[in-house]
């Protein structure tokens, strides 16, 4: 077959499987599907896909769902490294003027068993320096938002989430309930960068590319209140080693913040504290679109 009649051929047989989603009833379905086939179809001629890539791209996806129960999101993990996560949060939370910029959830948030008091200490006695957090959450007009829910996560000085330790007592995760002026604080460590799970095929996908795991030092933060869209993002620490090449691309300039030195101060159970990190933020809440409602 001559080079213009194989490309016919090829262009044909994307045409006809094109066509086969064309009486999906649910037209967005119909939409995704054919898209779906015209850019599947374009990468494996764009790059000549050989039989043995073929094979090994099916064997890499066999070994990701493998991968994946109630505690483990190996896909997860594959669209996170591959950029597509934040993409996809990209598209969904457009920039609004006094809203706090989204990023990933990541695959350790569990909702916290009971609201804690401002200023609980939420390490749980874990090694590393004390750090203080004081936040308001407003709208993104900037009025102050009481009664939202605040879940905060973060891994411990090792780089573990309680999660990830069997056996482990819920630790270094809290709720709050915001105050009458839309304010949180809590007692917690200074995080550390950690690397995301690499015993997987997409562990083995980064070493293969000579890509490192490291995600940078941060705290997350889920915040909802009623009238506004549930906000997922975290507070990265100003000059981690990781800001710039985070494993899943979740770094956004206005997340990272810069840690005061302070001393002194109480926390709720009235342990008095001793030189430590400071950390004051701000969050907005943007309002729900009517459409939603
Ligand atoms: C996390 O920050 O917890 C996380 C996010 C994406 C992938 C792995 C971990
Ligand atoms: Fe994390």
């Amino acid at each position: 077959m001559n080079p213009s009649s194989r490309h016919a051929a090829e262009a044909a047989l994307t045409e006809q499987v094109v066509q086969s989603f064309a009486k999906a009833d649910n037209p967005r379905l119909r939409t995704l599907m054919q898209s779906l086939v015209r850019h599947l179809h374009a990468f494996a001629l764009d790059v000549e896909l050989t039989m043995e890539e073929w094979e090994l791209a099916i064997g890499f996806l066999t070994a990701t769902g493998h991968m994946c129960d109630d505690k483990r999101q190996e896909f997860i993990l594959l669209s996170d490294t591959l950029g597509l996560s934040m993409l996809v949060d990209a598209i969904n939370h457009r920039s609004v003027e006094g809203a706090t910029e989204t990023t990933v959830l990541g695959p350790f948030y569990v909702p916290p068993l009971n609201v804690s008091p401002a200023d609980a200490d939420i390490s749980g006695g874990a090694a590393g320096t004390p750090l203080h957090v004081s936040a308001q959450v407003r709208s993104a007009c900037g009025t102050p938002l009481a009664d939202a829910w605040v879940d905060v996560w973060q891994s411990d000085d090792d780089g573990y989430y309680d999660v990830q330790k069997p056996g482990q007592e819920e630790n270094l995760r809290a709720r709050f309930v915001t105050d009458a002026e839309g304010r949180f604080s809590f007692w917690s460590i200074v995080p550390v960068p950690y690397p995301i799970p690499t015993d997987g095929p997409v562990g083995k996908m980064l070493g293969h590319v000579g890509r490192h795991p490291y995600r940078p030092a941060h705290i997350h933060f889920m915040i909802g209140k009623e009238g506004y869209d549930t906000l997922v993002t975290h507070l990265f620490i100003e000059g981690d080693q990781y800001l710039e090449s985070d494993a899943v691309f979740g770094v956004k300039r206005q997340l990272v913040v810069h840690l005061d030195d302070a001393d002194g101060g109480w926390t709720a159970s009235g342990d008095r504290m001793g030189p430590h990190k400071r950390l004051k933020h701000d969050f907005g809440l943007r309002a729900s679109s009517i459409l939603n409602q």
